[in-house]
């Protein structure tokens, strides 16, 4: 069966989704209603830096399997499924996710239904949700009946989009009947057959568990830094605790690294959006237990300001800071919820001159803090500094030889917010080196 698949969304999760759909062999057309963005993404050119999507985008427009438009008529006819890839960010001053592009989407697309298809959800949303649009499509598409709803959570990391979106750890299917379920093991076949783990649930369970999974990671997140405050408490050294933590297997190393903390478009909306929704739900105490792991994110960001503050002897107004990184994460070049851009921030707002460099996201946070200055190399950000800051674990931050900073900074000390860097490398060269979590 040559199934055709639209793609309703062309941010990041949507136009991952539509060029590994048509590496999968399938003919996409991905749709979103910015003028720009459809034209540049037919050009073949990315509106954000992701290692490795551009050629998989580049490579599907010249074969012509990968197609954009603005026109939702154009893709109600076209496809065989739908993706509703759209952004569901926090709404401004709530806690509550923000659904009015999933309407929007759904109300455009419902009327250009006229045969049977496939809607299936991707985006990250309340649990709930899909019963609520399932029943918007039931009275709105021509088609009705011959309209399913189906919930297909996507997993992918920043940074890693391409490899998560062709090889994942599992895919996972919420239906309400056979039809949905075959069309997407079609869909999925290849990933199946190469043996990824398929996980068939229902409406809700699909929805929860997305949250759940980054509610888990951020959790095991928080629950290092919380650990690391321990250390600084008693003179441990949680990068040891860690490492000790990890090595059994019931709890693993990965995501107990500690440090500045998470940040970025998913995990602290999520959180955010679960506890609300949990308290919605009356289940208060999984509301609590969310919002403790995002006191304990926040905090991290408060406590680095306070070491800096420290390491300049108590006052860091009209001291010269070089920070190292902006984005919220290496190979990204995304500042939402950035904790090494709201470090650099706040230290300019106590009156710090902050300096700042990072490799790929200097004009999206440019567009954010326009006020802070940005330079173009370590090296620059480092010149005249007071104090040194590493905020994101970029691999050119890891490769730094700290002697190649002699006679650049003005005194040498580096604050480590990402317990990364190579600590008795920075000490035998004469740096005063200091990180959360250590003594
Ligand atoms: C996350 C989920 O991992 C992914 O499955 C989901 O689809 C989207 O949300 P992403 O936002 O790309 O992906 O970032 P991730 O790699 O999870 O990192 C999130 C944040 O946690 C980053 O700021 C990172 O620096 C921080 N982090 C991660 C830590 O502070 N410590 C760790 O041990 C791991």
């Amino acid at each position: 069966m040559a199934l055709r698949v639209s793609v309703i969304g062309s941010g990041y999760l949507g136009t991952t989704h539509a060029a590994g759909m048509a590496e999968a062999g399938w003919e996409v057309l991905g749709v979103d209603i910015d003028e720009a963005k459809v034209a540049a993404l037919a050009r073949g050119e990315l509106p954000f830096y992701e290692p490795g999507l551009g050629d998989l985008v580049r490579k599907h427009v010249a074969g012509g399997r990968l197609r954009f438009t603005t026109s939702f008529e154009e893709c109600g006819s076209f496809g065989d499924v739908h993706f509703l890839c759209v952004g569901t960010p926090q709404r401004p001053g709530e806690l509550g996710a923000d659904l009015g592009q999933l309407r929007f989407a759904v109300e455009s697309l419902a009327p250009h239904l006229r045969r049977q298809c496939v809607v299936v959800g991707k985006s990250t949303v309340p649990v709930g949700t899909a019963e609520r649009l399932a029943a918007m499509l039931a009275t709105t598409a021509p088609a009705d009946g011959d309209v399913e709803l189906a919930w297909n959570p996507e997993f992918l990391r920043e940074g890693h989009a391409v490899e998560d979106t062709l090889r994942p750890d599992r895919i996972v299917i919420g239906v309400q009947s056979e039809i949905a379920e075959k069309v997407l093991r079609e869909l999925y076949v290849r990933q199946l057959r190469a043996g990824v783990p398929l996980v068939v649930t229902d409406l809700p369970t699909a929805e929860l568990v997305k949250v759940a999974a980054n509610a888990f990671l951020a959790t095991k997140i928080s629950f290092i830094n919380m650990m690391a405050d321990l250390c600084e408490a008693t003179g441990g050294d949680v990068t040891a605790l860690a490492d000790a933590l990890g090595r059994d297997d019931r709890i693993g190393e990965r995501f107990l690294h500690a440090g500045l903390g998470f940040g970025g478009g998913c995990l602290p909306k999520d959180i955010r959006a679960l506890a609300a929704r949990a308290d919605e739900l009356g289940v208060p105490h999984a509301a609590t237990l969310l919002r403790e792991v995002d006191r304990i994110n926040l905090g991290r960001r408060t406590r680095m300001v306070q070491l800096a503050v420290e390491a300049c002897g108590g006052n860091i107004l009209g001291k010269r800071v070089g920070v190292l990184g902006t984005a919220f994460k290496p190979r990204s070049d995304d500042v939402r919820d950035s904790p090494a851009l709201n470090v650099a921030a706040q230290l300019q707002l106590i009156g710090a001159h902050v300096r700042v460099y990072d490799p790929v996201a200097r004009s999206t946070a440019e567009s954010q803090y326009p006020t802070l200055e940005y330079v173009s190399s370590a090296v620059e950000a480092a010149a005249d500094a007071d104090l040194l800051l590493h905020l994101t674990e970029w691999q050119e931050f890891l490769d730094l030889d700290p002697c190649d900073l002699d006679g650049v900074v003005a005194r040498k000390y580096i604050l480590d917010g990402r317990n990364a860097l190579d600590a008795e490398r920075w000490r035998v060269a004469g740096w005063n080196y200091r990180a959360l979590g250590r003594p």
